[in-house]
């Protein structure tokens, strides 16, 4: 299987500290990947690295050409202007014509169910329909691979899973996932593959069966086993 994304021995500095270290990283097509680990460990910095919005220090990261790729924040960052304006908008500035971006801005409002609040000031939604639009943004550029960080992290049980289930979706359509999580319930649900990051380095990097086998994982990597029991005892 050809990769859409590699890292090949990645570091990344900020700000005088090394957030990410010796990363080496392949993310095929149809994979759903999560990133797993405790605050400060760099799945953000990775999501950000993968996307382009953040340079290796050293290293080498490679994109298949032509790859189309959109990341939605745990914080959706919303014009104040409609949510039909804040999807169509994203596509006027990827270089659709305005008519044509309006009339996708409502096909992807559709397709997560904001159809009624098109009017709405993007701004007023709340947090869990800001983060369907975020979806909506996303989904209407048609990306191949897209990244999320911890998208339903400040949102309530029903917001989480309708947002869950437009991410299943959107696998099951054939898009590419990788995204951030502290929720391993969800990373149960949605991930086809499971990477745990510990102070920047990749610990752990198995198929979900296998990070979720209790008899397995003590085995292939303490820390990951250790940092699992943490969360569910
Ligand atoms: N712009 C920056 N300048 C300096 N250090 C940074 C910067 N961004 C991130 N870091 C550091 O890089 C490390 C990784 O941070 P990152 O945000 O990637 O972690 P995270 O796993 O996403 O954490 P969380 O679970 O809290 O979101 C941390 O030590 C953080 O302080
Ligand atoms: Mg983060």
């Amino acid at each position: 299987m050809t990769a859409l994304l590699s890292l090949d021995r990645v570091r990344v500095d900020l700000g005088g500290v090394t957030a990410l270290h010796g990363i080496n990283l392949a993310v095929a097509a149809g994979e759903r990947v999560a990133l797993v680990g405790a605050n400060g460990s760099g799945k953000s910095t990775l999501l950000r690295l993968l996307h382009g919005l953040v340079r290796p220090t050293a290293g080498r990261l490679q994109a298949r050409a032509g790859l189309r790729q959109a990341m939605v924040f745990q914080r959706p960052f919303m014009w104040r202007a409609s949510a039909r304006h804040n999807v169509a908008l994203g596509l006027w500035l990827r270089g659709t014509r305005w008519g044509e971006a309006r009339e996708r801005s409502m096909q992807a409002l559709a397709r997560v169910g904001l159809q009624a609040l098109a009017q709405r000031s993007a701004p007023t939604l709340s947090g869990g329909q800001q983060q369907r639009l975020a979806l909506a943004r996303a989904w209407s550029l048609q990306p191949e691979l897209l990244f999320l960080d911890e998208p339903t992290a400040s949102l309530d049980p029903h917001a989480k899973r309708e947002v869950e289930q437009l991410m299943a979706d959107f696998a099951a359509s054939g898009m590419t996932l990788v995204f951030a999580s502290h929720n391993l319930g969800q990373v149960k649900r949605l991930a086809s593959r499971v990477i745990y990051l510990e102070q920047g380095r990749v610990l752990a990097d198995l198929p979900v069966e296998e990070f979720f086998d209790r008899t397995l994982l003590p085995a292939t990597s303490r820390a990951a086993d250790l940092f699992v029991r943490g969360e569910v005892t």
